[in-house]
Order: C-alpha cells, then sequence, then structure tokens
C-alpha cells in the first residue's frame, strides 16, 4: 500500500517505539555504525519510509544509494518472493544455476566496450573491490596498486589500504595492505590561478602519475591496477573534469595496468547511463559493482574483459556470492532499469539539480551543487566568497531535515547527498528542495 501523505509526522522525534528500540540498539549493537540520526524503519514503498512509531519520511538516500527501484517494488518483491519458494541457496562456487549465468549475461551485455566479458559474484562492495585486487594481481603478476585521494572502496583490508577519504577508516587497523600509492583526483572546483580550468586540473593530476609516481616511486611496469571511481562517492560527489578518465585510459593501456573503476555508488543506472564511465566513452578492464545492483538485496558483482578473468578453479570463490534470490532481484531491477529507471534518473536528475542551482543562487553559504543524474550534492561554506567549508552548517542540516520529515545524508567534509531511488518523480523533487530549503533555513537559525 502506497502513502497518501509523504512526509507525515505525527510526533516530535524520535518517538517512544524508535526511542525503545535505540535503547536496546545501544546495548548490544557495534557501536562502529555511523548514524546521524534516530530513524527506526519498519516498512517502506517507493520513496517513503515508516518508521517504527507510524511516522513517515521521504527517503532521498535510498539506503545509500541501494533501492535502485525504491523501497519493496512489487516486481522486486515477486521475483524475490518466487527465487525463496523454488531454492534459497546452493552456492553458486560448487553447483550451477540459471540465473546466475542470466544475469550475468545481463550485465555483460550493458558493459560500455565489447560484450565479452564475464562476471564473478559477491555479496558486497567491498568484496568487489577485494576481487579486482586479487584478479589485477593475478593477471598482471605485478604488486603494486594505485588509488586517490577523497576515494571510498570499503572497509575490509585491501580496499580500506585503497581508500583516502577519512582517517578515521584507517585509524588502528595498521599495517594495512603494501604497496598502495595514492595520487591526487581532480576536484575541479579546487581550480587556482595556474589551473584555471578543470581540464588543467586534471592534466595536473595525470602530470604527478607520469612524472612523479611513475618516475620517483614505482616503475609503471610494476603497478597491478589503478582504481577509480568515476565520480567519487563518500568522497562528495566529485565529478571529474571531462578528460580525466580518457587520461587513465590511455596511460593504463600505455602501461599494462588494469583500469578498475568502482562503479559501486555511481553505476547501475544512478547518473543518467547504466555505467558512469559510460558518460566519457571509455572502457575498463575490471569493474566492481554492488549497492543498486540487486534492489536491496545484498550483491557484489566484478565484470571484466575475458582475457583478462581467466583464473583457474579455487583462485577465487565465495560461497554466498551470487545468492539466486539476490540474482533474481538483479535480473528484474535491470528489467526496471532498462524499461524506464536510467532515463528517469537523467531527466529528474537534471531536474533536481536545477531546481537546487535555482535555490543556492539566493544563498550565500552554498558553495557548489554538484554531480549527474541522481547522484547529486550540496556543498556548504561559511561564505560563497571565501569558500571556507562548514561542516557544521551540513551536519545541522541533516537534523533539521529529519525532524521536517525527509532522509537525506552526508558525503565528503561539508556535502549533503541526494541519492534518492531511480523512480523519483518530479512532484518528489519539488517536494525534497521545498523541505531542503526550509531545512537550511532552520540550521542557519
Ligand atoms: C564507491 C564505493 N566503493 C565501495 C563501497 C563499499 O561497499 P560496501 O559497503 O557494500 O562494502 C562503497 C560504499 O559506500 C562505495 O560507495
Amino acid at each position: 500500500m502506497a502513502y497518501d501523505k509523504v512526509p507525515d509526522l505525527k510526533m516530535p522525534l524520535p518517538g517512544p517505539k524508535a526511542k525503545a528500540v535505540i535503547e536496546a540498539d545501544d546495548k548490544f549493537i557495534s557501536p562502529s555504525y555511523t548514524r546521524g540520526y534516530p530513524m527506526v524503519i519498519v516498512r517502506g514503498r517507493g520513496l517513503a519510509a515508516e518508521d517504527v512509531d507510524g511516522n513517515v519520511f521521504l527517503d532521498m538516500t535510498a539506503g545509500i544509494a541501494v533501492n535502485a527501484a525504491g523501497h519493496s517494488h512489487p516486481r522486486v518483491v515477486k521475483a524475490i518472493k518466487d527465487a525463496a519458494d523454488n531454492f534459497q541457496h546452493m552456492s553458486g562456487t560448487d553447483f550451477y544455476y540459471p540465473v546466475q549465468s542470466t544475469l550475468a549475461r545481463m550485465l555483460a551485455e550493458r558493459t560500455p566496450g565489447e560484450p565479452d566479458r564475464k562476471v564473478f559474484f559477491c555479496n558486497s562492495g567491498t568484496e568487489a573491490i577485494e576481487a579486482c585486487i586479487k584478479l589485477a594481481r593475478w593477471k598482471t603478476g605485478r604488486p603494486w596498486l594505485i588509488s586517490f585521494i577523497g576515494a571510498f572502496h570499503g572497509r575490509t583490508y585491501g580496499s580500506m589500504s585503497l581508500a583516502a577519504s577519512k582517517a578515521v577508516h584507517r585509524t588502528r587497523f595498521a599495517p594495512l595492505l603494501p604497496n598502495v600509492i595514492h595520487a591526487n583526483y581532480p576536484y575541479p572546483y579546487r581550480a587556482a590561478p595556474h589551473l584555471d580550468t578543470p581540464e588543467k586540473v586534471a592534466d595536473d593530476c595525470l602530470r604527478y602519475l607520469n612524472d612523479i609516481v611513475f618516475k620517483k616511486l614505482v616503475n609503471a611496469n610494476e603497478v597491478a591496477a589503478l582504481f577509480v571511481e568515476p565520480i567519487q562517492g563518500e568522497g562528495g560527489y566529485v565529478v571529474p573534469p571531462d578528460n580525466w578518465l580518457p587520461g587513465l585510459r590511455e596511460m593504463c593501456t600505455k602501461h599494462g595496468i588494469m583500469l578498475v573503476l568502482d562503479e559501486i555508488q555511481a553505476g547501475m543506472g544512478r547518473t543518467g547511463k547504466f555505467f558512469a564511465h559510460d558518460h566519457w566513452g571509455i572502457e575498463a578492464d575490471i569493474i566492481a559493482c554492488a549497492k543498486g545492483i540487486a534492489g536491496g538485496m545484498p550483491l557484489g558483482a566484478i565484470i571484466a574483459k575475458s582475457e583478462i578473468m581467466q583464473w583457474p578453479p579455487g583462485t577465487h570463490a565465495s560461497t554466498f556470492g551470487g545468492n539466486p534470490i539476490a540474482c533474481a532481484a538483479a535480473v528484474e531491477t535491470i528489467k526496471l532499469l532498462d524499461e524506464e529507471l536510467v532515463d528517469n534518473a537523467a531527466k529528474v536528475g537534471e531536474y533536481l539539480k536545477g531546481k537546487l542551482e535555482a535555490w543556492a543562487k539566493g544563498c550565500d553559504r552554498v558553495g557548489e551543487v554538484r554531480g549527474k543524474g541522481l547522484m547529486l550534492a550540496v556543498e556548504f561554506v561559511k561564505s560563497r566568497e571565501s569558500k571556507e567549508k562548514d561542516p557544521a552548517l551540513r551536519n545541522a542540516v541533516e537534523q533539521t531535515a529529519f525532524k521536517r520529515g525527509m532522509l537525506i545524508l552526508g558525503c565528503g567534509e561539508n556535502n549533503i547527498r541526494f541519492c534518492p531511488s531511480l523512480i523519483i518523480t518530479k512532484e518528489e523533487a519539488d517536494k525534497a528542495v521545498e523541505i531542503f530549503a526550509a531545512s537550511v533555513e532552520d540550521a542557519m537559525k
């Protein structure tokens, strides 16, 4: 059943039942999670999320860019139920089942470039990155890996070692994976007087790789892979200059380095194309996917050129990876993406960005509105002139929006991200901007 009114708050937050759940949670759940506000969900439909006390919120997070088709889309739910009725698990490591190869074919066919690709299934983003590290090293026989400042690739040892978005992710966990070098990601808005266009910022970062990394730190022919998010996610929804990914592609091809694109947050239609790197007309050697792939079910996948994914039996596997229920949900989600959701992400994403930009013109505390499709962020600063970051205002906006019935999350140091389900309508986008504007007013009081 859909909700007539979204948002619909019935009491000051958190309500009594939410308080009780949070109390139990505090007692038994690991404190390492990063809950920003007391949202205790019990039910969702589309972009509506209902809490345990019956309050209804407008969900502009999609569970951190996951529920591509919204909460409990009837077709995804049916696919899950039908699959569960047949069998729940058999382990794709040791047995065959049809939905795995069906889904692998669908992913291969939607990958930019030749569809001659092979797919390895796992359960999450971080597992996909671990698989990419192993495959790149196995294929090349080389030890070194390159990734970028601001990147987030996950929280297990390999992916954490590649990540560099927040020190807390790595603090007290060393020793990390050795042989990882972090280079600069081109933040277009950091243009300085001598780098006065985004393209020059990207050229400068490419030059650093060539002149510093490959000359002073490691020989390029010892580098297995370069990991990059086509649009940085946790780092702040940073869209790179147009010459960045083509420049990296050329560099990787020249040195026989695997170009690994982390499409975990930006992929699966979110930016208005099935894979974000398609905006720049490049091909990856290996792609990591998770998040939106299975409409909310846990699933990860890596997609590699067939000539690259030639590792023999036993080199890599996963008991649960490619679970049949998750794969069935993914097949249905991809059908929905094809039918309308990728186009909708492009269309409503542009509309939402336009509305946010128009609103931002009247607010001196917004540095920039950025992003592509439904991967959008608003950056908060002390003033537009100073460009000084204002994380406190960003944090306050997260809270005031919650109190007004909208779920949003931060990214980077001082940005709010909008990553709603790809089914969002223009009316819902209007509502989101209206609540957001009022929440910023509240936060500035
Ligand atoms: C770009 C990117 N890579 C990897 C990950 C890790 O995914 P997971 O949390 O499923 O391990 C994330 C999660 O936010 C991500 O945004």
